[in-house]
């Protein structure tokens, strides 16, 4: 986990999912007990995980929800402004079986070289058939629960979220995960 960072973006996100999502002056008290200073987050920089952990926790204190619950909620919340962000990469024929099938090679990879201090998580997605596709997640920062809920945002997008089943078939704190989605 040592010298891992998460880039300024996802912090600015993170800011106004709190402002959005949770009770009044959440952010300024997470901050305070995070002893978090690096406010405002620049969006070009990134900044130590650390500091995303020590925000995660304490608002996992704040809401009375997990890590994992915590990280899946914002990660639904982020598919409005990443998408918003990156809509020239994203064809308007696709659903949420295309956008994940997609993401490592188009929107990953836009951000890539769009963006050279971000450095998103490597997905290796398999379609299996029509109905199964099978995403290796592979990140030292290990947000694999983030991954899980930005799967099920892009489902909600779409209004697909009855007809898609999202399995972590591994452990979601390790380096690697496999998330099975099952169409229905
Ligand atoms: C429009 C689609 C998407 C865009 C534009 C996008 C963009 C980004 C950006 C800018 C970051 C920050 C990278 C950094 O900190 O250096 C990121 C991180 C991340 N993305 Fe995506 N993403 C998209 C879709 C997805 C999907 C479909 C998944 C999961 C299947 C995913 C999983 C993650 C995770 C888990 C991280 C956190 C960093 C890590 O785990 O190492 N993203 N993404």
């Amino acid at each position: 986990m040592q010298g891992q960072k998460i880039h300024g973006s996802i912090f600015y996100l993170l800011k106004k999912f709190v402002a959005q999502e949770l009770p009044p002056d959440s952010w300024d008290i997470l901050c305070e007990s995070s002893g978090t200073n690096s406010e405002p987050f620049s969006l070009t920089e990134n900044y130590p995980i650390e500091i995303m952990n020590g925000l995660m926790e304490n608002a996992s204190k704040i809401t009375g929800l997990d890590k994992h619950s915590l990280m899946e909620w914002f990660g639904q919340y982020l598919v409005n402004d990443l998408f918003f962000l990156y809509s020239d990469y994203i064809r308007p024929e696709w659903r949420t079986f295309e956008i994940v099938l997609n993401t490592e090679a188009v929107m990953h990879g836009a951000v890539r070289r769009l963006n050279s201090t971000a450095n998103p998580p490597i997905l290796n997605v398999s379609k299996v058939n029509e109905k199964l596709l099978i995403v290796d997640y592979y990140s030292r920062r290990k947000m694999a629960s983030l991954a899980i809920g930005i799967i099920r945002g892009i489902a909600e997008y779409y209004r697909e979220t009855d007809r898609i089943k999202i399995i972590s078939m591994t452990d979601p704190d390790d380096e690697r995960v496999q998330i099975r989605l099952e169409f229905l």
